[in-house]
């Protein structure tokens, strides 16, 4: 077997022969390697891979201890109990090695990824394997494409898009290198420095700083459970003349804000009546039923849809879909061209491949699915505070009780080794951020690993830091 399971199996059978006892500190990694002959990238995988079996836990700064028997049991923070399980439930063949946790013994939930899985390790697999046993495949990653994608591309990630609950015409689709690529696209094509363009007050970042970087003129309106406050938007149109509303419409990120229908009729009248672009942005993507009517299809003639493949596949493979109306495609086409001339090939090929040959919709079923069962978990623990998040969202929007201060909470979850993200950074213009942190329960390891975090989070918020001295 290779060198580091034989480590990790090593340690197993000392545990087992009482050679190695709870709470026992291994060596240090560059110790061992250098005793063994080995490398320290060996000892590394060889002691994550004893973590992921629960025998060990590691702690930052502080080496990797023997757990007790029923940590160990229990698979610790290994996600890989339960990833066997939900992959049988969805016929996904798990293989060990995708499941390593995180080494360091932190907890981040900062970003907004897909939950782990090794079924993203195999339809990466399978994708580049068909890959390489297509000379036609092997050729399209070779060469230049035209700046919109391949046609059978194209037509094969709106049927996807299409089983995903977003009906779209390829001949409206252009290939972007993810989802942050299509929004500086639209901005970039359609906008000239200067103007202006509206977004809910708490926005995402992405938007913030793609529009700074093109001198655009980001406004504000106010947010609510419904979303963006369009009768306030309706009062800026008469005083900004804005060329393009940015909205996500399924749910806001940050928080959960989902947009009304009501609000997205005003919306569409309102473009209509003062001629701006919609931005639809779809990357956080949530289940048909949870989604109200897309803007793009309540306004096709205005409305560009933003959407990429991070979310759902692997945030490695950000292939993002573009979709706007064909007469201004061109001139987005011509800008993507002077940016990067093209996606890469190989990039949407991988994408493609992964679509036709893997295991892409057992996989969004098993995410959406294990989003719930965080979501729920994630309402339990914290119930008091009643967060904020849609059934199957990767994030939950926590407002901090009275008096509480979320970068004080930042810093005094960090301490314990959860990370989380304060408003600040979704805050448009100098408004003060209000006093609340983002969660992302999809960046965790494992449930066991976000119980974990949560718990924390709870004890943190039961007993929050103490007040910073005064000051004169
Ligand atoms: C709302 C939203 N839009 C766009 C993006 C960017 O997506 P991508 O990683 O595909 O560029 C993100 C990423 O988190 C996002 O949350």
């Amino acid at each position: 077997m290779p060198r580091y399971r034989a480590l990790a199996e090593a340690i197993r059978l000392d545990i087992a022969a009482g050679q190695l006892k709870e709470g026992e500190r291994l060596p240090p990694q560059r110790r061992l390697a250098d005793a063994l002959g080995v490398t320290i990238g060996t000892v590394t995988r060889g002691y994550a891979e004893a973590e992921r079996s629960g025998l060990v836990s590691a702690r930052v700064g502080s080496g990797t201890y023997i757990n007790g028997a029923t940590r160990s049991a229990h698979g610790s923070f290994s996600s890989f109990g339960h990833a066997l399980r939900a992959s049988k439930a969805y016929g996904l063949a798990p293989e060990q090695e995708g499941a390593l946790p995180a080494a360091s013994g932190v907890i981040d939930l900062t970003m907004s990824l897909p939950p782990p899985h090794p079924a993203r390790q195999q339809g990466m697999a399978a994708a580049l394997s068909a890959i390489s046993q297509s000379p036609e495949a092997l050729l399209r990653s070779v060469e230049y494409q035209n700046e919109f994608g391949d046609g059978s591309h194209r037509q094969l990630l709106a049927s996807w898009m299409g089983e995903l609950g977003m009906p779209v015409d390829p001949e409206e689709l252009m290939l972007t290198q993810g989802g942050q690529n299509g929004i500086t696209l639209a901005l970039s094509a359609l906008l000239a420095p200067g103007d202006a363009v509206v977004t809910g007050a708490l926005t995402y970042p992405g938007l913030i700083v793609a529009s700074a970087e093109r001198g655009l003129k980001l406004l504000r309106v106010p947010l609510d459970k419904d979303g963006m406050d369009v009768e306030a938007l309706a009062r800026l149109c008469r005083q900004q003349a804005p060329r393009m509303v940015y909205v996500m419409a399924e749910q806001n990120n940050p928080g959960a804000a989902q947009l009304s229908h009501a609000r997205r009729e005003a919306l569409v009248a309102l473009a209509r009546q003062h001629d701006f672009w919609i931005l639809e942005d779809g990357v956080q993507y949530l289940p048909d039923e949870e989604c109200g009517t897309r803007l793009y299809q309540m306004a096709p003639e205005r409305t560009l849809y933003v959407f990429s493949t991070s979310k759902l596949l692997a945030g490695g493979l950000r292939l993002g879909v573009l979709r706007a109306p064909v007469e201004v495609l061109t001139r987005i086409g011509a800008v993507l061209r002077s940016h990067s001339w093209m996606v890469a090939p190989l990039l949407m090929e991988t994408v493609c491949a992964w679509l036709t040959s893997g295991n892409a919709t057992q996989l969004v079923e098993w995410q959406m699915e294990e989003m719930r069962a965080r979501q729920r978990l994630a309402r339990t623990l914290l119930a008091e505070w009643s967060p904020a998040a849609r059934p199957s969202s990767f994030d939950l929007w926590l407002e901090l009780p009275e008096g509480q201060r979320s970068q004080a909470m930042v810093a005094s979850l960090a301490e314990r080794g959860v990370h989380v993200t304060s408003a600040e950074p979704f805050c448009v213009g100098n408004e003060p951020p209000p006093q609340a942190i983002r969660l992302c329960l999809s960046a965790a390891e494992s449930r066991e690993a976000l119980t974990h975090a949560l718990e924390i989070v709870r004890e943190q918020l039961q007993a929050p830091p103490a007040l910073r001295p005064m000051t004169l």
